[in-house]
Protein backbone atom coordinates (compact mmCIF):
# COMPACT_ATOMS: atom_id res chain seq x y z
CA UNK A 1 0.00 0.00 0.00
CA UNK A 2 1.35 3.60 -0.80
CA UNK A 3 -0.50 5.31 2.12
CA UNK A 4 -1.31 3.54 5.67
CA UNK A 5 -4.41 5.24 7.75
CA UNK A 6 -3.91 4.95 11.08
CA UNK A 7 -6.57 5.48 14.07
CA UNK A 8 -4.65 7.51 17.40
CA UNK A 9 -7.42 7.72 19.33
CA UNK A 10 -6.35 4.70 21.63
CA UNK A 11 -2.60 5.69 22.19
CA UNK A 12 -3.22 7.05 25.44
CA UNK A 13 -0.10 10.29 26.37
CA UNK A 14 3.52 8.57 27.00
CA UNK A 15 2.72 5.84 24.64
CA UNK A 16 3.68 4.61 21.35
CA UNK A 17 3.08 2.47 18.47
CA UNK A 18 4.61 1.06 15.80
CA UNK A 19 2.97 0.95 12.24
CA UNK A 20 4.48 -0.38 8.98
CA UNK A 21 4.38 1.97 5.72
CA UNK A 22 6.14 0.47 2.46
CA UNK A 23 7.44 -2.23 4.55
CA UNK A 24 8.98 0.19 6.72
CA UNK A 25 8.86 0.70 10.62
CA UNK A 26 6.66 4.16 11.35
CA UNK A 27 6.78 5.58 14.66
CA UNK A 28 4.04 7.49 16.37
CA UNK A 29 4.93 8.60 19.91
CA UNK A 30 2.32 10.51 21.48
CA UNK A 31 4.50 12.97 23.27
CA UNK A 32 4.41 14.16 27.02
CA UNK A 33 4.08 18.07 27.52
CA UNK A 34 7.75 17.03 29.10
CA UNK A 35 8.84 15.64 25.74
CA UNK A 36 7.50 18.37 24.20
CA UNK A 37 9.00 20.96 26.09
CA UNK A 38 12.48 19.22 25.95
CA UNK A 39 12.49 18.46 22.22
CA UNK A 40 11.69 22.64 21.96
CA UNK A 41 14.70 23.70 24.08
CA UNK A 42 17.29 22.27 22.49
CA UNK A 43 19.77 25.19 21.17
CA UNK A 44 20.00 24.49 17.54
CA UNK A 45 23.64 24.57 17.60
CA UNK A 46 23.89 21.98 19.06
CA UNK A 47 22.37 19.81 16.91
CA UNK A 48 24.27 17.41 13.86
CA UNK A 49 21.58 17.80 11.78
CA UNK A 50 19.97 21.37 12.91
CA UNK A 51 16.33 21.05 12.40
CA UNK A 52 13.13 22.74 14.79
CA UNK A 53 11.14 20.37 16.63
CA UNK A 54 8.56 22.84 15.02
CA UNK A 55 9.63 21.92 11.43
CA UNK A 56 9.69 18.30 12.69
CA UNK A 57 5.90 17.99 13.81
CA UNK A 58 2.41 18.81 12.33
CA UNK A 59 0.62 18.63 16.17
CA UNK A 60 3.45 19.19 18.64
CA UNK A 61 1.57 15.97 20.41
CA UNK A 62 1.92 13.75 17.75
CA UNK A 63 5.89 12.86 16.62
CA UNK A 64 5.46 10.62 13.86
CA UNK A 65 9.23 9.21 11.94
CA UNK A 66 10.56 6.57 10.23
CA UNK A 67 11.86 3.90 12.64
CA UNK A 68 15.04 3.55 10.95
CA UNK A 69 18.56 4.40 12.36
CA UNK A 70 20.56 7.12 9.59
CA UNK A 71 23.56 4.82 10.33
CA UNK A 72 23.26 1.92 9.10
CA UNK A 73 19.43 0.61 9.58
CA UNK A 74 18.79 -0.79 12.69
CA UNK A 75 15.53 -0.68 14.44
CA UNK A 76 16.10 1.86 17.43
CA UNK A 77 15.00 1.30 20.52
CA UNK A 78 12.16 3.45 22.45
CA UNK A 79 9.01 2.07 21.61
CA UNK A 80 8.07 0.24 24.48
CA UNK A 81 7.83 1.86 28.50
CA UNK A 82 10.47 -0.83 29.12
CA UNK A 83 12.82 0.05 26.62
CA UNK A 84 16.24 2.02 26.50
CA UNK A 85 15.52 5.37 24.71
CA UNK A 86 19.02 6.56 25.59
CA UNK A 87 20.10 10.15 27.72
CA UNK A 88 18.47 12.24 25.23
CA UNK A 89 15.31 10.33 25.86
CA UNK A 90 14.12 9.72 22.70
CA UNK A 91 15.13 6.29 20.97
CA UNK A 92 18.35 4.21 21.50
CA UNK A 93 19.74 2.07 18.56
CA UNK A 94 21.47 -0.82 20.33
CA UNK A 95 23.84 -1.76 16.57
CA UNK A 96 26.19 0.95 17.57
CA UNK A 97 25.04 3.51 20.40
CA UNK A 98 23.24 6.03 18.37
CA UNK A 99 20.97 8.73 20.91
CA UNK A 100 17.77 10.56 19.74
CA UNK A 101 15.72 13.10 21.22
CA UNK A 102 12.20 13.63 21.69
CA UNK A 103 11.70 15.36 18.42
CA UNK A 104 14.03 12.27 16.67
CA UNK A 105 16.84 14.22 16.39
CA UNK A 106 20.56 12.49 16.16
CA UNK A 107 22.58 13.77 19.25
CA UNK A 108 25.15 11.31 20.15
CA UNK A 109 26.68 8.20 18.18
CA UNK A 110 27.43 7.58 14.92
CA UNK A 111 24.48 8.25 12.57
CA UNK A 112 24.37 11.48 10.41
CA UNK A 113 20.98 12.73 10.11
CA UNK A 114 17.54 12.95 12.10
CA UNK A 115 15.05 9.89 11.98
CA UNK A 116 12.96 10.75 9.12
CA UNK A 117 9.49 12.16 9.35
CA UNK A 118 7.62 10.49 6.51
CA UNK A 119 4.92 12.17 4.56
CA UNK A 120 1.67 12.32 6.44
CA UNK A 121 -1.67 14.06 7.00
CA UNK A 122 -4.53 14.39 9.64
CA UNK A 123 -7.55 12.93 8.74
CA UNK A 124 -8.86 13.79 11.65
CA UNK A 125 -8.02 14.79 15.42
CA UNK A 126 -7.13 11.25 15.67
CA UNK A 127 -6.66 9.72 12.60
CA UNK A 128 -3.76 10.15 10.19
CA UNK A 129 -2.70 9.00 6.78
CA UNK A 130 0.92 8.30 6.26
CA UNK A 131 2.04 8.44 2.62
FE1 LIG B 1 22.13 2.56 14.51
FE2 LIG B 1 24.58 1.96 13.75
S1 LIG B 1 22.71 1.31 12.84
S2 LIG B 1 23.96 3.17 15.43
Amino acid sequence: LSSTEVDLSSIAVGQAITVTWRGKPVFIRHRTDEEIEAARKVDLAELRDPETDDKRVKKAEWLILVGICTHLGCIPMGQKASDPKGEYGGWFCPCHGSAYDTSGRIRKGPAPLNLAVPTYTFLTDTSVRIG
